[in-house]
């Protein structure tokens, strides 16, 4: 078997896979590795063939949808997941072939409701149901305490003790666990009575996870993350750097028009000199008549260089084919020392 641990921050991504049929299963890919994911499979020979999400995430972004458009693989989950894009619900006591080997499906709600736990062979894809040294959380959307405890004793817990676990999240460096020191040493199993169990659960008033809205609108939706728009937009477009645009802007290039896409407020507190106004709120209002010109070569520039990002890919997609992204925002700019004007261009 193959077995590859891909981490990003605590989070934990397993590719397995079969030498033999040349076939693998990716369990819980995190958006920031997708590339590493595909380079991971090329180098052992592997075609991806199931993208695996034990849970609902909360607390990051499941790579599952945009990888399955890339490699054309169908996106497995527990049959109660609300995500629109899931190509094969699971269920308790099934499996998937992975060449010689067998996935089996353990559904374990609890952390959420569509948390499953996936047992290859002699190791155990627990998801968010079992930590090392502790639990998922059950106070996030479709979290449970008493289905937790179910889960945990009457399921996972009764597996072999030799099985080895393999969590979705691990903050201290640890690989694995087992299913016997889990029991031995995990401090959340030793309260083995079950309403104990949940009130422990319900009082551990753990701070919310960063990004858990927009994680969760993507996630149940499969919708894209702001970063997701920004790489996008960032793919097809050029970008000039701050200190090209100020030796043009100096030698009063006049080819070149500066397009401040912020609001009028801070584009009258500093703009760069000759910076002509159009808010990107008002972008497509107000294009044809502020920019009649679609051959002129315009720079897009905002506060922080996200925004002008998106303005840019915009313009283009409009036919603007010479409209550039500033690399770094007017706050770079004003940081560099460079002039800005205040006030309203004449
Ligand atoms: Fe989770």
């Amino acid at each position: 078997m193959i077995f590859e641990r891909l981490s990003a921050g605590g989070c934990q991504s397993y590719l397995v896979g079969c030498p033999e049929s040349c076939v693998a299963v990716l369990i819980d890919p995190e958006i920031t590795l997708i590339d590493r994911y595909t380079a991971v499979a090329a180098r052992e020979g592997l075609r991806i063939q199931y993208l695996i999400d034990t849970h609902t995430h909360a607390d990051h972004f499941s790579a599952t949808q945009q990888l399955s458009r890339r490699l054309g693989v169908p996106v497995a989950m527990h049959r109660t997941s609300p995500a629109p894009f899931v190509d094969l619900r699971l269920d308790d006591g099934e499996m998937l072939l992975v060449g010689k080997h067998r996935l089996q499906v353990l559904h374990t709600p609890g952390h959420t409701g569509d948390s499953m736990c996936l047992r290859i062979e002699d190791r155990l894809f627990t998801g968010d149901t079992l930590l090392i040294g502790a639990t998922g959380r059950t106070d996030l959307p479709s979290g449970d305490p008493d289905a937790l405890y179910d889960s945990l004793v009457n399921h996972v817990l009764q597996l072999d003790s030799q099985i080895t676990v393999h969590p979705a999240h691990e903050y201290k460096g640890r690989s694995h666990s087992t299913i016997g020191q889990e029991l031995a040493d995990n401090p959340r199993l030793q309260v083995r009575d079950r309403a104990a169990f949940a009130e422990m659960m319900r009082n551990l008033n753990l701070s919310m996870p960063s990004h858990v809205t927009e994680a969760l609108r993507t996630n149940m939706s499969g919708g894209k993350t702001v970063a997701q728009m920004l790489a996008e937009a960032a793919a097809v477009v050029p970008f000039m750097s701050l200190a090209e645009l100020k030796t043009r802007v100096e030698a009063a290039v006049t080819e070149l028009v500066v397009l401040d896409v912020r609001e009028r407020d801070a584009y009258e507190e500093g703009h760069i000199s000759g910076a002509k106004l159009l808010p990107r709120g008002q972008l497509e209002l107000r294009v044809n008549q502020d920019l009649p010109d679609p051959t002129r070569r315009i720079v897009v520039c905002c506060e922080f260089g996200r925004i002008s990002t998106l303005a840019t890919a915009t313009l283009r997609e409009m036919g603007f084919q010479r409209a550039v992204a500033l690399d770094g925002g007017v706050k770079a700019w004003r940081e560099a020392g460079f002039p800005l004007k205040t006030g309203r261009e004449p």
